[in-house]
């Protein structure tokens, strides 16, 4: 099928950490089959077509599985986003009494679920600072961890600057003291290697329509082999299209988590975004090693050539670049680079206000680049060639 991507074509989508554009072709045939040809509903009738939506499910639950090293397809737990998928894991494990480690960095999908349940006293709460970058250390969760720490809750790639937690070693240390460890994976999946067994992970909640290449509407929970999924509390109950003579929802997975119809066509295009990073030659290494080196070009030349830039993100970071240009507002950057250049980008808060505080940046934010596999050099040249006319200008 030939892509027409008519109305934007010429621009230049920087904006990959919301969201990827352009999507590799083989997610938009999978999502048109399914809406063309399949249809039905997966795993609800017995007819052709409704097996055929239910395989195209299954399929979609071992791609994902294999994708972040877990054996059970079963644990594999779709919902619309990963604020979806973090609101399960966070209100389905912790109970009352419980105390949760988190970090500084956190987005509000992290956050506000956690306030909500500090708020109506179910949990304590206590927000780590870390380093000057707000990455963690096991010295700083030492000094935090309390007889009733029930889990540590963390993102493993800031949104705002890129930065990395330590997650296998945050893993290590919850497994020896019997902490649960859930990680928000929503900008690092797809981006850097993930496998819940060796990072020593519980559950992790991902996005399918960022570094996955699916469409929008589309993420879910991973439970690691070794965590018993059943302890998590369903947040929802309905129709599974499993033992339905009962009117109590299935205690199995992944049923027990997912009530209502499925967006199949969300799923199959999200199935096949995992197919596509999974055939590239280094897997998921080849998108972290073109994202690593468009960073690296784009802060060195934007230091170089625009006077008063200042990246507030590492160079050596796969995930995004925050910077300012002196004074001058975000928001006029983001707008003129959009409307005069055709360069798509997100100013703000970029909903993470506590990591904007912890680098300083609280309430302006910044202007954030998020690039993607299909984002060029010769793209990087014409944004800084852009920034510096207007920085010229102002
Ligand atoms: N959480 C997304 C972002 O960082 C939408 O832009």
């Amino acid at each position: 099928m030939e892509l027409q991507y008519t109305k934007y074509q010429n621009n230049i989508y920087f904006d990959n950490a919301a969201t990827t554009f352009p999507k590799p072709s083989s997610v938009i045939e999978a999502v048109i089959n399914y809406m063309t040809k399949v249809g039905a509903n997966p795993g609800r009738s017995g007819h052709k077509m409704a097996m055929e939506s239910g395989q195209i499910i299954f399929k979609a639950r071992k791609n994902i599985s294999r994708f972040f090293g877990v054996k059970n397809p079963m644990n594999v737990i779709f919902g619309f986003n990963a604020t979806d998928s973090l609101n399960l894991a966070i209100k389905g494990v912790l109970t009352h009494g419980d105390h949760v480690i988190t970090s500084s960095m956190e987005h509000n999908s992290v956050i506000r679920p956690l306030k909500r349940l500090e708020q109506d006293g179910i949990i304590t709460l206590t927000i780590l600072e870390g380093n000057e970058q707000g990455v963690l250390s096991t010295d700083d969760l030492g000094t935090a961890i309390k007889q009733e720490t029930k889990a540590i809750i963390i993102n493993h790639m800031s949104n705002v600057t890129g930065i990395v937690q330590p997650i296998k070693v945050i893993g290590e240390f919850c497994r020896e003291k019997g902490i649960v460890f859930i990680v928000d994976c929503a900008q690092s999946a797809g981006i850097i290697p993930i496998d819940l067994n060796e990072d020593n992970i519980d559950i992790i909640a991902f996005a399918g329509h960022k570094g996955l290449y699916g469409p929008t509407g589309t993420g879910g929970m991973v439970i690691s082999d070794s965590f018993n999924g059943n302890k998590i509390r369903s947040l929802k109950e309905g129709g599974t299209g499993s033992l339905s003579d009962k009117i109590i929802q299935p205690d199995f997975l992944p049923d027990k988590l997912e009530s209502g119809t499925l967006n199949v066509a969300g799923i199959a295009g999200l199935s096949k975004g995992i197919e596509y990073i999974s055939s590239l030659t280094n897997g998921v290494n080849s998108i972290l090693d073109h994202k690593k080196e468009l960073q690296e070009y784009f802060i060195s030349t934007a230091e170089k050539e625009i006077e008063r830039f200042r990246s507030y993100s590492p160079k050596d970071v796969p995930g995004v670049v925050s910077f300012r240009v002196g004074n001058i507002s975000v928001s006029e950057i983001t707008d003129r680079l959009s409307e005069e250049f055709g360069i798509m980008s997100r100013q703000g808060l970029h909903c993470s206000p506590l990591a904007h505080q912890r680098i300083g940046t609280f309430p302006e934010g910044t202007v954030r680049f998020g690039f993607s596999i299909f984002n060029t050099v010769s793209e990087i040249d014409q944004t800084v060639e852009a920034l510096r006319t207007i920085r010229g200008r102002i």
